[in-house]
Parts: structure tokens; C-alpha cells; sequence
């Protein structure tokens, strides 16, 4: 399997006035392409620390990340936000979604960021919308939508301009189980079918098996990975 990202030695310290924490101490980390990867352990074991750090919206103090052979240390922001742009998506707990924009409007935006024109992101949305099933709501106001249904608008928008890699912390953690596993289901169908690779932080161990590997955190060091037979 190809790798899509790889964590070497990566170390990260918060340091506030009186106080200093060590939030990643030694991670090292491969993610393969089209895989279903979830990142799990307790509240503040550094989870959120490093997404981010793969996202390139944080840096480390010392290591190496690389996605897709960026090494996200070395090169400029605006080269970073460019490849965020283009080849990364993000799913959030709280969906993130701008309420005063409609579902149509909140999707687009990766569109408009990447300056496609307005027809071809318009019929774009509609089919995302059509995957997510949720076509009939394409003009609806976000505050008009249950929460399961928010995070499916989320879901399209993080992959409406079709990212090699998805980063989603936890993404079913506000939604009742029977919606979760609605909601983990599209995304296992969706990363099946175009291989697109998922990072998922998670708390939620009635999801776990929707994952091709975990990745066990405790106090900002990966204790064991595990590999699974995904459904
Ligand atoms: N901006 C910050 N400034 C200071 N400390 C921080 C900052 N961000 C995170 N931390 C600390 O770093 C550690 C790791 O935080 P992180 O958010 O990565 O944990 P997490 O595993 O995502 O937790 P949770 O499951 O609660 O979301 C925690 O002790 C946290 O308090
Ligand atoms: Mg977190």
C-alpha cells in the first residue's frame, strides 16, 4: 500500500505563563492511501494535536511530517494553504457548517476557495448532495437541519472537491447512535469507492469497527496499533 502521510519523531510542548505541556512527546505514524485510520485514547492524550500537525494548521517543535511528500515544516503557509485547499478535507464535531448560508452555499465553499466556476461547483453540489441524500435540501437554511443531517452537509463539504485525505475529529460524538452509524456508513462507502483516505479521532468505541486500523494514544505517544478486518 502507498503511504499518503508519514509522523517521525514528532513532538509537541503548549507552553502558557505558568505552565508547560507536553501534548505529543515521540509520535511516529504512517498513513496508507484509501485507508480508515482512527485515532483513539482518552481526553487529552493529544489526538486533536496531532491532526492538526497533519493538517498542517499546527507545527511540531521537532519531527517531520509529510503528507503526500510535502514535508509541512519546511515549506511556506501559502504553499500549505494551497495543498489544504486542494487536497485535504475536515469533518468537526460541532459540523462547523456557517448558518447564515444555505446547505447549497456552506458546500460550495472549497469550490469557490479553488475558484471553480459557479455552474460547474452549482451541479457538483447537487450530485454530492445526491450521494448524501439530502438533494431536497439543498436550498434549506443549516438551522432547518437535525444534527445527523448537518453532519452529512459536513461530510459533502469536506469532500465536495475531492481530497486525497479527510481528517474528522469526532464525528459522531453529537449524534445518537443509530445516527452515527448512519453517518459511518457514508463515510465507509464513500472512502471504498473513491479511496479516499480517512483520519478519524474518535471516542466513540461502538464505532471502532468501521476502522481498517486504530491507533491507541495515551499521554501524547501511540501505545499500540491495531489492525482490523473493516466491515
Ligand atoms: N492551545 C493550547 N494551549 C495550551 N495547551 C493546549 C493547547 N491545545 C492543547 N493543549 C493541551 O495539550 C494536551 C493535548 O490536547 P489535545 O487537544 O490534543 O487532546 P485530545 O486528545 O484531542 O483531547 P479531547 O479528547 O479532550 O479532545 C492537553 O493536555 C491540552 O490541555
Ligand atoms: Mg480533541
Amino acid at each position: 500500500m502507498n503511504k499518503i502521510a508519514e509522523c517521525q519523531n514528532l513532538r509537541k510542548t503548549f507552553k502558557t505563563f505558568s505552565s508547560e505541556v507536553v501534548a505529543l512527546r515521540d509520535i511516529n505514524l504512517d498513513i496508507y492511501q484509501g485507508e480508515m485510520l482512527m485515532l483513539v485514547g482518552p481526553s487529552g492524550c493529544g489526538k486533536t494535536t496531532l491532526i492538526s500537525i497533519l493538517a498542517g494548521i499546527m507545527h511540531p517543535d521537532s519531527g517531520v511530517c509529510s503528507v503526500q511528500g510535502l514535508d509541512l515544516n519546511t515549506v511556506s503557509s501559502e504553499k500549505i494553504l494551497a495543498f489544504r485547499a486542494k487536497h485535504v478535507g475536515f469533518i468537526f464535531q460541532s459540523f462547523n457548517l456557517i448558518p447564515t448560508l444555505n446547505v447549497m452555499e456552506n458546500i460550495m465553499i472549497p469550490l469557490i476557495i479553488q475558484n471553480v466556476n459557479a455552474e460547474e461547483a452549482y451541479e457538483k453540489v447537487l450530485k454530492m448532495l445526491d450521494d448524501v441524500g439530502l438533494k431536497d435540501k439543498a436550498f434549506s437554511s443549516i438551522n432547518q437541519l437535525s444534527g445527523g443531517q448537518q453532519q452529512r452537509i459536513a461530510i459533502a463539504r469536506s469532500l465536495i472537491h475531492n481530497p486525497s485525505l479527510v481528517i474528522c475529529d469526532e464525528p459522531t460524538s453529537a449524534l445518537d447512535l443509530d445516527t452515527g452509524q448512519k453517518i459511518m456508513d457514508l463515510m465507509k462507502a464513500i472512502n471504498k469507492k473513491s479511496k479516499t483516505t480517512f483520519v478519524i479521532v474518535t471516542h466513540d468505541s461502538r464505532i471502532y469497527d468501521y476502522a481498517d486500523r486504530i491507533a491507541y494514544m495515551n499521554d501524547g505517544t501511540i501505545l499500540k496499533q491495531e489492525k482490523r478486518g473493516s466491515s
